[in-house]
């Protein structure tokens, strides 16, 4: 029997590889992501977790491989749509100067929307910065900054999120505040996450599974408990 994959994983990674001047940086990666799944993508510095975020989100273009979405070729995807639909947050907010309501009415107003104030108020919610639509975004202490950050990413109404060591800028009391935003984003959405992270107890906190990368290798792919437990250092 032939063997034959179709691919209906919600996110599908196959041989996924990238290298830069011949330097392999990710080696013939393969893993599925069903709805609904928490998973972090773990692994030392240099191992190559923003890579791979990367290329999931069309910001690099792979030497080999291939990414599906649903189903679908995911370059048969507009890019300015895939990355809606996976709604990336990295380390750095990088957020707009303005208000915080300017920043989560960026997005929708760059694709033809206008967010009502009903819909900035329940963003805002969600995060636990009620009332903040019109602070100025320099006023914002790290742990806020990072907090509009995620929902400006939701203004967009993504299907995943892709989050790129999205506390390690933080101190330890911002990094709480996020993660706890993180696990009410989740409670209340189901929201399907890929969580870039080289912090182990954060894994065990917001993750459910664990890719762990090792120099460009997938080495692992399972549960936080099998991954993690077989491993004793970090
Ligand atoms: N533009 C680039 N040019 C050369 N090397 C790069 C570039 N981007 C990343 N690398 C290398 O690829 C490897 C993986 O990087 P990265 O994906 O950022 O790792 P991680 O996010 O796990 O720390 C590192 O060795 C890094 O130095
Ligand atoms: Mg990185």
């Amino acid at each position: 029997m032939t063997r034959q994959k179709h691919h209906n994983a919600f996110i599908s990674v196959e041989g996924l590889t990238y290298a830069i001047d011949g330097q392999p940086i990710l080696s013939d990666i393969c893993f599925e992501v069903q709805v609904g799944e928490r998973v972090a993508v773990f692994g030392p510095s240099g191992a190559g977790k923003s890579t791979l975020i990367r290329l999931i989100n069309r910001l690099d273009e792979p030497t080999a491989g291939m990414i599906w979405l649903n189903g679908e070729d995911y370059r048969q995807i507009p890019p300015g749509s895939l990355r809606r639909r996976l709604g990336m947050v990295m380390q750095a907010p990088n957020l707009f100067p303005g208000t915080v309501a300017d920043n989560l009415c960026f997005g929708p107003s760059a694709h033809g929307e206008t967010l009502t104030e009903a819909e900035i108020r329940a963003l805002l919610s969600g995060v636990d910065l009620v009332g903040y639509e019109n602070r100025n975004v320099s006023s914002l202490s790290g742990g806020e900054a990072q907090r509009v950050n995620l929902a400006r990413t939701l203004a967009n109404k993504p299907e995943a999120l892709l989050l790129d060591e999205p506390t390690s800028a933080l101190d330890q009391a911002a990094k709480n505040e996020v993660e706890e935003t993180i696990k009410a984003i989740i409670k209340s959405q189901n929201m399907t996450f890929i969580l870039v992270t080289h912090d182990r107890a954060q894994v065990e906190r917001l993750a459910e599974r664990v890719l762990l990368l090792e120099a460009g290798q997938l080495v692992a792919d399972g549960s936080v408990k099998e991954v993690l437990d077989a491993r004793s250092v970090d």
